[in-house]
């Protein structure tokens, strides 16, 4: 028996009756006192009296520890209980605990979750009550509360459970939306439910007729073309929510899933063509069962077997089965509540493989593959999953680099590399796919492909960018041999006369030169100061970035490039103007090429007929955020006051400053998404 306090209204703290008990005492204690004094004066030392108390409340605090200890135990034995999945056992332990210690919250929160997994949840609701008479922000309480009222269908109450949560934690918001929704999903889903039972009861037809269907149809061993033709005529009377939701209460996903004769054709591999028909008129019973019903779409997904089965026929031989799985997925996936479904019960891995599979496929369906696949890889959860499981999938994704864009739908590509693109934008994820040799050499190849013929594969070559582009970011660059191949690779395509290319190629390269010395003198070579020089002149925000960052690093090593530069630079004009630029990553990477060129013993006298100094002093001197800026700016002018005396002469702090810090920072750009 446990010693549980009944809720009955009175709302009394557990720990105030505690004080009250204790001031009752005291107040006791002096009438005592008073009275025996008037009594016997003499024999009451009203000193010593008040130290018997002092010791009766130590008394009582050391009681309550050690309680606090004896409870603490049995907390623990319960959580031990409570992971066996002993929810019996545990509930003893907490009540235990709890007659050692009746104010310890934990033990009634911890009880009501077990109480919940027994499905006893008034007894629940009251546990929690209590846990917030001992405080009355317990979230997990109200967490525990709102299950059980949810359990109950007292809707409205487990809302308000739920927004209490909000209330004193509103960083919670996502998980409370999520509850929230899970209230409004089960409350339209009783609702049906009490709708369906009306129309059954008043003997409306089609509500009649699913419910003899589904009787016949839970007959065991008849012929595969018996339950195929029972599912035709059901999947026809799926016109609206009264007989989906009939469907699932009269335990229609029981009946389909767990028919031995059905399962056997679900389960050949090579399907002859009843048990074709048969894996189709279940399909498309499912989506007709499933359009607008959230809980015909949980029920399903929560079958037992779903999450391998279906993307087991998504790359089943059989065409039309493929082709029915594809269109179900497609329309689980149209709603919030559907992808997550479909991330949570799917085995992700196989689905992944089976719609990069679709590439084969008509252009049609291999865009809407590649479309389902986009709208999963946009959620959170899937890129959790990902990151974790990347290597498993690593091969297929190997595999659609490794396509010949020629045979390949274009855009259906280029919407998978772009998902391998946004997804590489997470560190862990670029690290592992540019650790993977095979992955990078795919890259490479069918840059080589596009190469080509640059015009015809552009789409594909533009996305391709984007994703060498993040793996470029991995740093150090794993591979060196590797990054002098894209190297050369962006070099040629930096003769291309689409802005879109260039820019991206630049954007590698940009990523590619810091990796090692001989990458920079092959593209010094090869001209690279020129066409960065050419693109500052013409080209756009980004192209900016990449291109002065990439001057920015051939002059940090080459003495070649710092010459070519104030060669092609006449006074500066371009860095200059770079340097007026409102982009911080623009300011910084120019003031390092600038500071780079003082280097060279000629070039800056000319200079102090300008505004520089003026210019890198109010860069030096800026806000304190951007101190990369402030540092390359600083750089630059004690190059060029050591360069140039005259310059000195008025800046000799600034001077001392830098030098104390010359060491010069090169900006990356913020990378690519999308
Ligand atoms: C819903 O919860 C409230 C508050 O606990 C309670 O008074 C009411 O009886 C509950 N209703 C149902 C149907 O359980
Ligand atoms: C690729 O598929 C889309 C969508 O079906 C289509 O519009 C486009 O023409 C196809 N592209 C090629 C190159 O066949
Ligand atoms: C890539 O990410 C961007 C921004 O997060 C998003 O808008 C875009 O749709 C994504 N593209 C693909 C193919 O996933």
């Amino acid at each position: 028996m446990t010693l549980l306090p009944t809720c009955n209204g009175s709302a009394f703290l557990v720990h105030t009756l505690i004080n009250q008990r204790a001031v009752l005492e005291i107040c006791f204690c002096f009438v005592f006192m008073i009275t025996c004094a008037l009594q016997n004066a003499d024999e009451i030392n009203s000193e010593a009296f008040l130290a018997s108390m002092e010791l009766d409340a130590k008394e009582r605090a050391r009681r309550r520890r050690e309680n606090k200890v004896l409870a603490d135990a049995l907390k623990e034995k319960g959580n031990e209980a409570f992971a066996r999945g002993d929810y019996k056992a545990a509930i003893v332990c907490y009540s235990e605990g709890l007659d050692k210690l009746k104010d310890m919250k934990v033990l009634y929160t911890n009880r009501a979750q077990a109480y919940l997994k027994l499905g006893d949840y008034q007894k629940a609701v009251v546990d929690c009550e209590w846990a917030l008479k001992c405080d009355e922000k317990c979230t997990k309480a109200y967490f525990h509360m709102g299950k059980a009222h949810l359990a109950l269908k007292n809707y409205s109450v487990a809302r308000e459970c739920y927004q209490k949560i909000l209330e004193i934690k509103p960083r919670l918001q996502t998980q409370v939306k999520d509850y929230l929704n899970q209230v409004n999903l089960q409350e339209k889903a009783d609702l049906q439910e009490k709708e369906a039972h009306r129309s059954l009861d008043s003997g409306k037809n089609t509500a009649v007729t699913v419910r003899n269907l589904l009787e016949t149809l839970c007959k065991p061993d008849q012929t595969p073309l018996f339950y195929a033709g029972g599912i035709e005529i059901l999947t026809e009377m799926m016109k609206d929510d009264t007989e989906r939701t009939l469907f699932r209460t009269h335990n229609g996903f029981s009946l389909i899933s767990e028919n031995e004769v059905l399962r056997r054709c679900f389960s050949r591999a090579r399907k002859d063509a009843v048990e074709e028909m048969v894996c189709l008129s279940v399909l498309r019973l499912w989506q007709a069962v499933c359009t607008g019903n959230e809980e015909n779409q949980r029920l399903l997904l929560e079958c037992p077997d779903v999450g391998r089965l279906l993307p087991s026929l998504l790359a089943t031989r059989a065409l039309s089965v493929r082709q029915q799985s594809l269109a179900l997925l497609l329309q689980l996936a149209q709603t919030d509540h559907g992808r997550s479904l479909v991330i949570s019960h799917l085995d992700l891995t196989r689905l992944l493989e089976a719609l990069v599979s679709f590439l084969d496929f008509s252009d049609k369906e291999a865009n809407s593959a590649m479309g389902l696949l986009t709208d999963l890889a946009l959620e959170e959860r899937f890129q959790v999953w990902f990151q974790a499981n990347l290597p498993g999938v690593l091969l297929a994704l190997t595999g659609v680099l490794k396509r010949d864009p020629l045979v390949t739908n274009a855009s259906a590509l280029c919407r998978c590399i772009a998902i391998m693109g946004n997804l590489s934008a997470e560190a862990a994820v670029r690290r592992q796919m540019s650790a993977c040799e095979e992955f990078r050499e795919a890259c490479l190849g069918l840059m080589a492909r596009c190469e080509e013929d640059v015009d015809l594969f552009r789409e594909v070559l533009y996305t391709l960018l984007g994703l060498v582009m993040n793996l470029c970011l991995q740093s150090p660059i794993v591979c060196e041999v590797w990054a002098l191949e894209v190297s050369r690779r962006c070099m040629f395509l930096l003769n291309s006369q689409d802005g879109g290319i260039l820019t991206r190629a630049a954007g590698v390269l940009s990523r590619t030169l810091s990796s090692s010395q001989k990458i920079v003198e092959e593209a010094l070579r090869a001209g690279v100061v020129k066409k960065m020089i050419k693109f500052l002149k013409t080209g756009g925000q980004t192209a900016s970035r990449y291109a002065t960052k990439t001057l920015a690093v051939c002059t940090n090593s080459c003495h070649e490039a710092r010459e070519e530069v104030i060669r092609l630079d006449k006074k500066f004009g371009i860095l200059m103007k770079l340097l007026s630029s409102e982009d911080e990553i623009v300011v910084g990477n120019a003031a390092l090429c600038l500071g780079n060129c003082m280097e060279v013993p000629y070039a800056a006298p000319p200079l102090l007929k300008t505004d520089i100094v003026q210019v890198l002093l109010r860069h030096a001197g800026s806000d304190a955020q951007k101190t990369a800026v402030q540092l390359n700016a600083g750089i630059a002018l004690a190059k060029l006051c050591t360069a140039e005396p005259r310059a000195h002469r008025s800046h000799v702090t600034i001077l001392g400053w830098a030098a104390s810090h010359l060491t010069s920072l090169s900006f990356d750009c913020h990378f690519w998404k999308s």
